[in-house]
């Protein structure tokens, strides 16, 4: 495993995963868990090595698990890795392609970002973050697009204010085929608002809670225009004009009291220890 810190709170892992890295593709996950009885926690791959057989997985420091995850060192194991789960990204000749991704969730576009690049669509990426300091993969994903923006809320980088501000702009002046987005739930929501009125497909990759990750559980339930689908099987890929989002943003903070319970009861202990 080896471990390098991207911006505030955010990490980057690679793990050495020889079965997930030989089938990963573009816009599937894998679900980690650190101990023995410890919470499964789904992570995007952000990209595979196929000749150091490893995966890449971002995450940021959202509760006790991440925290966890956080402290191990280069060279430690975690108990395991299930994966890849999910359907890949849909990926062919579109045309001309808007990757939207917004603060962690920049490093889960890159690898859907890259892939289409590869199958010959022009990539237009649009991040949006809080600072110039989170916005991470910049340079890989400047590398493999035609055009590039960015937004920071603090104006460091790019515009100031969020990322559906140029992207807005964009839309008003060039033919897009497609958009993809990936980041918080509240963004996706206002990305699928920003393009309906184009009429533009537009695909978001969601990060509803997961426990078994197979489809048993119903613990990503989300509602798809009338349908009930579950993110880990059905997606985590769902048409952005048709995802309700409000009972998907809902439905993510449905632990945060014991989210916080369990971070407090575990600094105690530390301190405790300390
Ligand atoms: P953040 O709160 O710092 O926001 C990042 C950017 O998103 C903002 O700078 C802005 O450009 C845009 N944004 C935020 N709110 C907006 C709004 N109301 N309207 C328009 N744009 C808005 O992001 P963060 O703290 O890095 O959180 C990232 C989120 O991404 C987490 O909630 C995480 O769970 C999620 N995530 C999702 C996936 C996935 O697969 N869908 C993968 C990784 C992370
Ligand atoms: Fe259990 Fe999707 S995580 S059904």
């Amino acid at each position: 495993m080896e471990k390098r810190n991207l911006a505030p709170m955010i990490y980057k892992m690679v793990f050495k995963a020889p079965e997930i890295a030989a089938k990963a593709r573009a816009g599937q996950f894998a679900i980690l868990r650190i101990d023995d009885g410890g919470e499964r926690i789904p992570l995007t791959i952000a990209d595979v090595n196929s000749f150091s057989e490893s995966i890449t997985m971002v995450f940021q420091i959202t509760g006790l698990t991440t925290e966890k995850l956080s402290v191990l060192e280069a060279g430690e194991y975690i108990k395991d890795a299930v994966g890849p789960l999910g359907k890949p990204s849909r990926v062919e000749n579109f045309g001309t392609v808007a990757c939207v991704g917004g603060g962690v969730g920049i490093a889960a576009v890159y690898p859907i970002a890259k892939a289409l690049e590869k199958a010959d669509n022009q990539v237009i990426s649009l991040l949006g973050a809080r600072s110039e300091g989170h916005l991470i993969f910049r340079e890989e994903l400047q590398r493999i697009s035609s055009e590039f923006y960015a937004a920071t809320e603090d104006g460091s980088f790019g515009s100031k204010g969020f990322i559906t501000d140029p992207l807005k702009e964009l839309l008003g002046k060039r033919k897009i085929d497609r958009i993809v987005t990936v980041g918080p739930g509240i963004m996706m929501k206002a990305v699928a608002e920003v393009s309906r009125p184009f009429g533009i497909p537009t695909v978001a990759s969601l990060n509803p809670i997961m426990v078994d990750g197979t489809g048993m559980c119903g613990a990503c339930r989300v509602t798809v225009g009338q349908e009930i689908k579950f993110a880990c099987v059905d997606g985590p890929e769902f048409d952005a004009h048709e995802v309700k989002w409000d009972e998907f943003l809902t439905r993510l903070n449905a632990f945060k009291e014991e989210e916080r319970l369990a971070m407090d009861a575990y600094h105690k202990e530390k301190c405790v220890n300390c």
